[in-house]
């Protein structure tokens, strides 16, 4: 190849690598997986790849690069899909430019000199998280317009013998649901076309072999960081092949290229792991942590929030606002949120979106009078906002009711009473930065929650063109513009609960509502499934009421306190109706989680492979000294004794003094809502020492749980 174009480009992360060819016109990844030594050089690979011809097949396989393209001859599914007025759909675009800065990133640029396309690939690996982010630009050269249908960020393969995918399904309240789906000939595809990033289709699979756990085996990640309408793709072809494709889903006509125009894809978020999923979630964590987090734990500590959404609903008051406030700085709360209700009209669900001014018909002199005695109590104050919608009962529909994405005449689907305002318009972007900037300067507010209730299925702007790309393109600079201005104010991307979490959201906020469901049993599951591509800090999490408003479960407060402390803790409940004892506990897990916190947002995260009654999980500190598990019992065990519960990701060579640190207990006594009446074993382990070898090999027997109850156990290194 010419001097510019190496035959290969190897990208080493701490545990892994990835191969790439340029020897055959378009780059092929040739090899990605466990980490390779100097043993290996890259012509051997490209030697044991050689395949015979076979019957009914082309002589020479197509190339499944990281665009695969139709012109190419390649029969699974393009990576790019476009057409103009002449052959610009047959577009096989071939290397020119290989630039590589250092060994951790490589631009490749490919043109297709017939078509008058160029395809650009950004490939960057981060050593210490072997996370590699990859992503794809298309730039029209020629005279003739485009219309660009698909264009994935990557085309990456994955080896036959991972042939289980495990994916994520959903809704409102019960969001990151694992779906586990063999392999099969064919295409695993999730589309959303929500407008947002859905409860149903989060951007997130992973590949792993039969033999995969939590804790072993071989998992190939791949995550959208795009908070739009996304296309997810895992397919094998009939010769054997398997590979992911993940980007954007553009609707008809939505992107045109004129000349000299360009798109750039979302980014690609891929990883490889040899040691179970636990590690692979880890791995992200560690980019998540380093590359997006604004803070990490050690620079500024998660304080507790009090949220008022499901204490108060709408029902807004001054003085039962400092009482709660008070209530809420007696527990320990250290950030307290007001959430929706405190703008004109906003007296139910039905008016008031848009109209971003305080109602003073319930706050006569403003937010000030309850910031101040928030302040007072040594408080953060946070506020609601939905910026990207209006009430068609409101002032700011009333004055502008073409401010709207719709597709006229067809009828409204209708969606919480609410539109979506066209950000794509400049007078729409600049009133809705103007209120947020006007509030956020006369106000003392640390805290946004920015929410997003309504999806947007007709998305169609002001000339009648689908906008879901250039209304996330808004979206984004909205909150840049945001950000900058003001930027010591933490944004929460909330959307119905959980249906905005994605790396793009990320790169500009804060936290993450993970889902409107307090139930601390649906709670495990969704945050389990949040775990594997966030990690806890960002992951809101509070107890709620007595009796859960959405499921009406009712669960101890024991309960409903054990499933927060691995995320960021907050309440969300009408502190008036605490008793003394649950405001004990409550207090106590409140302690706990501030005891532990700088532990729990920047150790590594474990989750326990355990049978389907319980749920398991814990954080180990990045020197293994110090680790935090919980083991949730969610119905009876199957067996007439309890199970032994296995730690892991321990220093098994290290001395570890094992305590019970919940349930809270007087003296040797366990709450029986949560031990059964039996003399328990508790006291005769609680403050004994163990090997990490023994407690994660042998493991500890677990007393007779009831169930609905959660254990929790702090284990630190013996010097
Ligand atoms: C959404 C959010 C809730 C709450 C309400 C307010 O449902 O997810 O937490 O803020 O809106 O209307």
């Amino acid at each position: 190849m010419s001097k510019n174009i190496p035959d290969f480009v190897r990208l080493e992360g701490k545990q892994s690598s990835m191969v790439l060819a340029f020897n055959r016109g378009a780059p092929q990844v040739i090899y990605w997986g466990k980490k390779l030594s100097a043993a290996t050089n890259n012509d051997m690979l490209t030697t044991l790849r050689i395949r015979q011809e076979v019957p009914a097949s082309p002589t020479r396989e197509a190339k499944r690069s990281l665009t695969t393209t139709t012109g190419e001859g390649f029969s699974g599914n393009p990576g790019l899909k476009l057409f103009g007025d002449a052959s610009q759909w047959a577009v096989a675009p071939t290397i020119v430019d290989v630039q590589q800065d250092d060994s951790t990133s490589v631009t490749i640029h490919n043109l297709d000199k017939t078509r008058e396309i160029k395809v650009i690939h950004r490939v960057r690996i981060d050593f210490e998280s072997d996370v590699i982010v990859l992503s794809s630009e298309v730039v029209n050269l020629g005279d003739a317009d485009i219309n660009l249908e698909w264009c994935t960020a990557a085309t990456l393969p994955v080896p036959e013998y991972t042939n289980q995918i495990l994916g994520f399904e959903g809704h409102w309240a019960g969001e990151f649901h694992e779906q586990h789906v063999e392999q099969f000939f064919g295409s695993y595809l999730r589309e959303n076309r929500r407008g947002r990033t859905s409860h149903d289709a989060f951007p997130g699979l992973i590949i792993t072999s039969k033999t995969c756990d939590q804790q072993q085996g071989d998992a190939y990640g791949f995550h959208l960081g795009w908070s739009g309408n996304h296309r997810l793709l895992s397919e094998k072809m009939a010769d054997g092949r398997a590979f992911v494709q993940m980007g954007e889903l553009l609707l008809p006509g939505e992107v045109t290229l004129h000349t000299n125009d360009s798109y750039h894809s979302p980014k690609l978020y891929a990883s490889f792991s040899s040691k179970g999923l636990s590690a692979l979630s880890q791995q992200y964590h560690r980019y998540v942590r380093k590359n997006l987090l604004k803070y990490n734990a050690a620079e500024k500590l998660r304080p507790v929030h009090y949220n008022t959404w499901e204490g108060i609903y709408f029902d807004h008051d001054v003085d039962t606002l400092k009482d709660l406030a008070d209530r809420a700085a007696q527990l320990g709360v250290e950030r307290f949120v007001l959430d929706d209700g405190w703008f004109i009209g906003r007296h139910n669900d039905k008016a008031g979106l848009g109209d971003w001014y305080v109602d003073e018909s319930i706050y006569p002199q403003g937010l000030t009078p309850v910031i101040e005695h928030v302040n007072d109590l040594g408080m953060e104050f946070g506020l609601w906002f939905e910026p990207e919608m209006v009430n068609p009962d409101s002032n700011l529909f009333r004055e502008h009711p073409d401010w709207i994405l719709s597709t006229p005449p067809n009828e409204d689907v209708g969606f919480r009473n609410q539109l979506v305002l066209d950000l794509t318009r400049q007078e729409v972007f600049d009133y809705l930065y103007e209120r947020l900037d006007c509030l956020l300067s006369e106000n003392n507010i640390a805290y946004i929650k920015w929410d997003m209730n309504r999806d947007i299925n007709q998305p169609g702007d002001q000339y009648f063109k689908p906008a879901v790309h250039r209304q996330t393109k808004a979206l984004y600079a909205l909150l840049d513009a945001v950000k900058k201005a003001h930027p010591n104010v933490e944004i929460e991307s909330c959307s119905s609960g959980g249906a905005r979490a994605d790396y793009g959201v990320l790169e500009r906020t804060d936290r993450v509502w993970t889902s409107d469901s307090n139930d601390a049993l649906e709670r495990l599951k969704i945050q389990k499934g949040f775990s594997y591509f966030f990690p806890s800090e960002l992951m809101g999490s509070h107890v709620g009421p007595r009796d859960c408003h959405i499921t009406h479960r009712n669960l101890t407060m024991s309960m409903r306190a054990s499933v927060v402390l691995f995320g960021h803790m907050g309440m969300e409940m009408d502190l008036r109706e605490l008793t003394d004892e649950e405001k004990v506990e409550l207090k106590a897990m409140v302690d706990l989680y501030k005891q532990h916190r700088a532990l729990i947002h920047s150790g590594d995260m474990v989750r326990l492979s355990l049978p389907d009654y319980a749920m398991g999980t814990g954080v180990v500190s990045a020197d293994k000294n110090e680790a935090l598990f919980s083991y949730s019992l969610i119905r009876s065990h199957t067996s007439g004794l309890p199970d032994q519960i296995r730690f892991s990701g321990l220093d098994p060579h290290k001395i570890y003094k094992l305590h019970v640190v919940w349930p809270i207990r007087s003296g040797d006594f366990w709450p029986k809502s949560s031990i059964s009446n039996f003399e328990t074993n508790l006291p005769k382990i609680d403050g004994q020492c163990f090997s990490g070898e023994a407690l994660m090999q042998l493991g500890k027997q677990l007393p007779r749980l009831v169930p609905n109850s959660s254990l929790i156990y702090h284990l630190l290194e013996q010097a």
